[in-house]
């Protein structure tokens, strides 16, 4: 990243109830570098942008209103020899220890960023890779049931479009009687999501950022 200036653009991801994936692109018209404006877009918005398809290039594009700007940064960071990561994907890690979901939320948002949040395929299959790492046969997801509108929710305030569940899990009538249930993907077999009281002791995935 040691290039001069350049214009940036920005970025994120604002999933609206309606719109399960369309990410919302903000144009920011400053020159900083790759570092500077990744820190802006953090603090300021989600992160830099990330476009996965042809239609969130489009938005992209469309966004970049000044025509007198010939380069933007996007999120894009390179962290191999071949290997190119999104700024906004997080590092994964497992934490080892049997704690209830409340625990594990709290502990999250205390030392790394937050409960794991599963929005697509490439997210499942990453966490299926560090599941296997996990001492319990079930790892609590940032997946929350609500009674009051009978909806599982992301903590990170994801709608929930990509869905794994293990079969007869995750419907919206869930028992509310006892108490509130949570998600969990299995460890191991199909490595699905299972819905369980939020009190079974179980290991976690955080999400985290690499500095
Ligand atoms: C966030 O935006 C404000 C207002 O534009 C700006 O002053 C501030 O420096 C930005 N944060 C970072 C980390 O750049
Ligand atoms: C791209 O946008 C079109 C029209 O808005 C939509 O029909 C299509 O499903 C979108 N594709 C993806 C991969 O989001
Ligand atoms: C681009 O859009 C932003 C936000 O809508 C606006 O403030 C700015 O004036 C626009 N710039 C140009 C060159 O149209
Ligand atoms: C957590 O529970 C698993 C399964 O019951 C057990 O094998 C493991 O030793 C426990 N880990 C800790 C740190 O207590
Ligand atoms: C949820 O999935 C698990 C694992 O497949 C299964 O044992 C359990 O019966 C399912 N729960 C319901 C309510 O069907």
């Amino acid at each position: 990243m040691g290039q001069t200036l350049y214009f940036i653009l920005l970025l994120i991801a604002l999933c609206s109830v309606s719109e399960c994936v369309q990410r919302q692109y903000h144009f920011i018209n400053e020159k900083k570098t790759w570092t500077e404006a990744q820190r802006y877009c953090r603090e300021n918005y989600t992160d830099l942008a990330t476009a996965e398809n042809m239609n969130d290039t489009n938005e992209l594009k469309k966004s970049v209103n000044d025509s007198s700007v010939q380069k933007i940064w996007i999120g894009l960071q390179k962290t191999g020899r071949d290997e190119w990561h999104w700024s906004s994907d997080p590092e994964l890690i497992v934490i080892r220890e049997n704690v209830t979901w409340s625990e594990a939320l709290r502990y999250c948002r205390q030392n790394h960023v937050d409960l794991v949040s599963v929005h697509s395929e490439e997210m499942q299959r990453r966490v299926m890779n560090v599941v296997k790492r996990a001492s319990t046969a079930e790892v609590w997801l940032g997946l929350r049931h609500s009674c009051t509108v009978g909806i599982w929710f992301w903590v990170s305030e994801d709608t929930v479009c990509y869905q794994n569940w293990a079969p007869g899990n995750g419907t919206s009538e869930e028992d509310c009687e006892h108490t509130v249930r949570s998600g969990a993907v299995q460890s191991g077999g199909d490595q699905r999501w299972i819905s369980l009281p939020e009190t079974h002791k179980l290991n976690f995935i955080c999400t985290t950022y690499e500095e």
